[in-house]
């Protein structure tokens, strides 16, 4: 042991126990908060979706390991963004599951500390499913409907039983069409009928995995022509109430800010009663909330970062405000965290053709006002 004592003055004590103390005041303070850590004081999960690598059209940026510290760091909860659809863990064909590309991102989530959420169990939209389906043979008579409710059945459970873990399942994604607000049809609901096939879905995941929280997940918004989108999902969530379908929340994509009509005035104040006046109804029949695929659009900003990082910023905080005054609101997913791996790029392109930027962290990695635009919500949102 070594004999040097350091020995302090009583006035080098005083002045050390002071900054001691000073010190401990300050890290609550300055030092910076995770937005996983700002949501869990409020009783909140806030997390993000992350693509696992690329295969065919997917997003790469479970590859990035700039990318994957900042999922760490921000992170309460990761969503496969694709990982865990039909047309990945079924493409090869009705007899194959494919597990590998959400079993990397069900690992590192496990080695974060992380939670994990499923997105989706049935993405009920004829678009979305591996090509085989549509011409597989059900069969005929009775046997067609025991053959769709097997395949169907077999799929959910399988899927719910590999990853236990999961916190919350959108266990059917996109089924009202924003167009008349009618249930879509598929190869499983022309077989099955559509409230059935629905029903079956929720049964199933429910048999398969009691412990999640089972979402509708849909992507209805306040906008001018929305009407029917939002009449149809609440028509929705009343039927599933009326029969007993286990069905805990409505999950809310949150893919805001479209054209930006509205957003330097703040959240879409002409139609701001009209959304709450949704979500209440929602709420009103005893529905948690979920937003589950954040990002905000800038496609009608102007292409100076600074005043399109702020009107972003601003129209986020708007809406986050609105949705976390609810405490119905359990979990806040952004739909990636870096502008580049954004699906948006790909898609509904600027005029000027430039990179959109609609996540919380720009492509030098570096958070923008968007992404305080999330703490000041989660910091001024009541716990739950
Ligand atoms: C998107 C992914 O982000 C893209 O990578 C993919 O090519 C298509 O799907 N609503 C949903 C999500 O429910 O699954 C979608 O994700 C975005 C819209």
């Amino acid at each position: 042991m070594s004999s040097f004592q350091p020995v302090l003055s009583r006035r080098q004590a005083l002045t050390l126990g002071a900054t001691a103390a000073t010190l401990a005041a300050v890290p609550a303070l300055a030092a910076p908060t995770s937005l996983a850590a700002l949501a869990r004081d409020k009783g909140l999960y806030f997390g993000s979706a992350v693509g696992a690598g690329p295969v065919g059209s997917l997003t790469g940026s479970f590859e990035d390991a700039a990318y994957r510290k900042i999922l760490a760091d921000e992170c309460g909860v990761l969503v496969p963004e694709n990982e865990l659809k039909w047309y990945v863990v079924r493409a090869a064909g009705p007899q194959s599951f494919a597990f590998e590309r959400a079993d990397r991102i069900a690992a590192f989530a496990k080695a974060n500390g992380q939670a994990l959420r499923g997105h989706t169990l049935l993405w009920h939209h004829p678009q979305w499913f591996p090509a085989w389906i549509k011409t597989y043979d059900f069969g005929a008579g009775p046997a067609r409907t025991a053959n769709a409710q097997a395949m169907l059945v077999q799929h959910i459970d399988t899927v719910c039983k590999r990853y236990p873990q999961m916190i919350s399942w959108d266990v059917v994604n996109e089924t009202v069409d924003p167009a008349d607000g009618a249930i879509r049809r598929t190869v499983f609901s022309d077989i099955l009928g559509q409230h059935e096939t629905l029903d079956l879905a929720f049964h199933t995941a429910r048999a398969a995995a009691p412990k999640a929280r089972l979402v509708y997940n849909d992507y209805m918004s306040w906008e001018v022509g929305n009407e029917k989108h939002r009449y149809g999902v609440l028509k929705l969530l009343e039927g599933f109430r009326k029969r007993g379908t286990p069905v805990d929340a409505l999950g809310v994509q949150s893919h805001i800010g479209a054209e930006n009509a509205d957003s330097f005035t703040g959240f879409g104040r002409p139609q701001e009663k009209e959304w709450r006046a949704f979500v209440d109804e929602a709420t009103g029949m005893g529905y948690d909330l979920l937003i589950t695929e954040f990002d905000v659009h800038d496609k009608g900003l102007p292409y100076d970062f600074a005043p399109r990082d702020a009107a972003v910023a601003a129209y986020a905080k708007g809406y986050l405000d609105l949705m976390l005054s609810y405490r119905q609101t359990k979990e806040v997913l952004a739909w990636g965290m870096v502008d580049k791996y954004s699906w948006l790029q790909n898609q509904w392109l600027r005029e000027d053709k430039k990179p959109k930027r609609p996540t919380l962290y720009d492509d030098a990695y570096q958070p923008k006002p968007l992404r305080e635009a999330v703490a000041a919500a989660l910091r001024a949102a009541p716990v739950r």
